[in-house]
């Protein structure tokens, strides 16, 4: 029995020590200490031994007991720092490798100019307006004063939808002029309106896409005048480009407002001494505006006895270009990333 016992607790400590695994280790300490186990099995029959060798042989199994517990808790020990020091290489960081790059994101420039036209003219109490993308001939043409085959509407080269089975034929707006028809359906004077938006013509060259961006802004009110009109507008461009410009109305033609007048700005890049920019001419045009003609005061039932109002409009991508120094229209729309990583503000607003 003794001898017995001293083999099996030699074979299982060289079980111990073999084993590579917690799940390894629970199968030895099963197989002598579990109930069916091999220790455990010899502690049972102790009571069919003689009483002198049931006390040595006792004694021997209690010995042999603790030898394999001590030896089981110690494996594991040895197994969880086996398991930790393993970890730590594996998992080792380098701490001198160079960090890994977050593309920033950046507003567009378009974007990015329509807000800081959005900011000032809310500043001078106008309320910001939309209107649909694709507009009837009446919104578009006729409301605003250019009646059918009026010579006005070559002037814009338009994108027709297919005829509706109603017969209309729907168009996407040519300007953001229809937005002023729209408001003044719906809301009576006083009125002081800014509404930026999408434009279309069917053009496409060096200087034009055929998508671009406009900022209507329109006022009406029972005194307004055309001296309002430029005060806004020079107040506006001399914002706009942070400097103190010459600002100029050129007398010119819209068939919605009369008079009309095309703005002029100093050139930013001659100080109007001349230059590729504005072609010599030392001026930079940037918008059109006018008194708004009676005949659209009449079609959208406003009293033109007792109101009047200006409205203009500028171009967004013309206005960005000579801000921010882009020189070509078409980067606007490339979506090349590298564009925005140029000319995106890293933030919304004022940006200057
Ligand atoms: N709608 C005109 C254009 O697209 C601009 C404009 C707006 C002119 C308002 C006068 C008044 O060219």
């Amino acid at each position: 029995m003794l001898e017995d016992l001293l083999a099996l607790q030699q074979r299982l400590l060289a079980a111990i020590a073999e084993a590579g695994s917690d799940d390894d280790l629970e199968q030895v300490r099963l197989s002598c200490l579990g109930r069916k186990g091999e220790l455990t099995q010899i502690l049972r029959s102790l009571g069919t031994l003689a009483p002198e060798q049931r006390k040595q042989a006792g004694e021997q199994a209690n010995r042999t007991r603790e030898t394999l517990q001590r030896a089981l808790d110690e494996r594991v020990l040895t197994l969880k720092q086996a398991a930790l020091a393993d970890r730590v290489v594996r998992e080792q960081l380098d701490v001198t490798l160079p960090g890994r790059h977050r593309a920033a994101g950046a507003v567009h420039p378009i974007t990015r100019a329509i807000a800081e036209i959005g900011t000032f003219f809310q500043g001078m109490g106008f309320i910001a307006a939309t209107g649909p993308e694709v507009e009837s001939d009446w919104y578009n043409f006729e409301a605003l004063n250019l009646p059918p085959n009026h010579p006005a509407r070559e002037m814009q080269d338009t994108f027709y939808l297919p005829e509706t089975a109603a017969g209309e034929r729907l168009l996407l707006r040519t300007h953001t002029s229809p937005v002023q028809i729209h408001v003044m359906e719906q809301q009576t004077p006083p009125l002081r309106v800014i509404a930026p938006g999408r434009v279309f013509r069917c053009d496409s060259d060096l200087t034009h896409t055929p998508m671009f961006h406009q900022v209507e802004g329109f006022m009406v009110d029972e005194t307004v005048h055309f001296g309002h009109l430029k005060g806004l507008l020079a107040a506006f461009l001399r914002h706009f480009f942070a400097r103190e410009l010459p600002v100029r109305f050129r007398p010119s033609f819209f068939p919605f407002t009369e008079p009309s007048a095309e703005v002029d700005m100093g050139c930013l890049f001659c100080q109007g001494k001349g230059c590729r920019v504005c072609k010599g001419s030392g001026w930079l045009e940037v918008l059109g505006c006018g008194m708004i003609h009676p005949a659209v005061l009449g079609h959208v039932g406003i009293d033109r006895e007792r109101y009047s109002g200006f409205a203009f409009g500028m171009g967004v991508e013309r206005l960005a270009m000579l801000k921010y120094g882009i020189g070509d229209l078409r980067t606007f729309f490339d979506n090349d990333v590298r564009f925005l990583q140029r000319y995106g503000a890293a933030v919304m607003g004022d940006g200057r």
